[in-house]
């Protein structure tokens, strides 16, 4: 009888946390798909209707619309960060991200497919422990007159580009790198 309760015991202590972690992980991964699906549809549905030229408030308004009010919602803070931000103030990764991109851009140049490239993983910070996950964002054929080569964008986004992001750094990519990434901490308590 206490072996066998015993047995219970280490089975759940060996269970649960890889649980609690696949839970985490899933819900990661709902909230990007989230954040990738609306601004994926409403980006496609604009430039068809306008073009690109008018497509661009849609990466400048709803993108950072739609990543707050799933991090209102949540509780986790949603973003979409990259290495070479086109908006600094918003885009540029923290340490821990620059290391997961740095590993995505790795994993992709080894032969990985861009679209399963994701990673988690607990960190404990001076202010506290989280989770925190990233899904790497594939430069599709609809990502190019805006983050393509010179060739690719139309000379009024060109423009409106250099207006509204003298710092830009989100050009000159092409299909199937890693444009960035949706990333996701989640506060899950205090490290004492
Ligand atoms: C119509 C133009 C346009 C298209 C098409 C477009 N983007 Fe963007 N993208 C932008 C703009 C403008 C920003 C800056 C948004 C801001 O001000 O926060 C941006 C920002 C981003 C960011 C945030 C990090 C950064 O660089 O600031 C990511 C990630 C991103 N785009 C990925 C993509 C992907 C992936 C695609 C294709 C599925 C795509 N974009 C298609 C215009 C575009």
């Amino acid at each position: 009888m206490s072996i066998s309760k015993s047995c219970v015991t280490i089975l759940l202590l060996a269970i649960l946390p890889m649980g609690a972690r696949a839970d985490q992980t899933d819900e990661a991964r709902a909230l990007a798909s989230q954040l990738t699906q609306q601004l994926g549809a409403a980006l496609k549905k604009t430039l068809a209707a306008t073009g690109p030229e008018g497509a661009i408030a849609v990466c400048r308004d709803l993108a950072p619309a739609v990543a707050g009010e799933l991090s209102r919602t949540s509780g986790s803070r949603v973003a979409r960060v990259s290495l070479n931000a086109r908006n600094p103030l918003l885009g540029s990764p923290d340490a821990w991200e620059q290391q997961v991109l740095a590993e995505f851009d790795r994993r992709t140049a080894a032969g990985e497919k861009v679209d399963s490239l994701e990673y988690s993983e607990t960190t404990d910070e001076p202010h506290g422990r989280y989770f925190r996950y990233m899904k790497a964002l594939p430069v599709q054929p609809l990502c190019l007159s805006c983050h393509g080569g010179a060739e690719n964008i139309p000379d009024q986004v060109k423009a409106m580009l250099a207006s509204e992001y003298p710092h830009d750094q989100a050009i000159g990519y092409v299909l199937g790198q890693v444009r960035g990434a949706v990333t996701i901490k989640q506060p899950i308590g205090t490290t004492q």
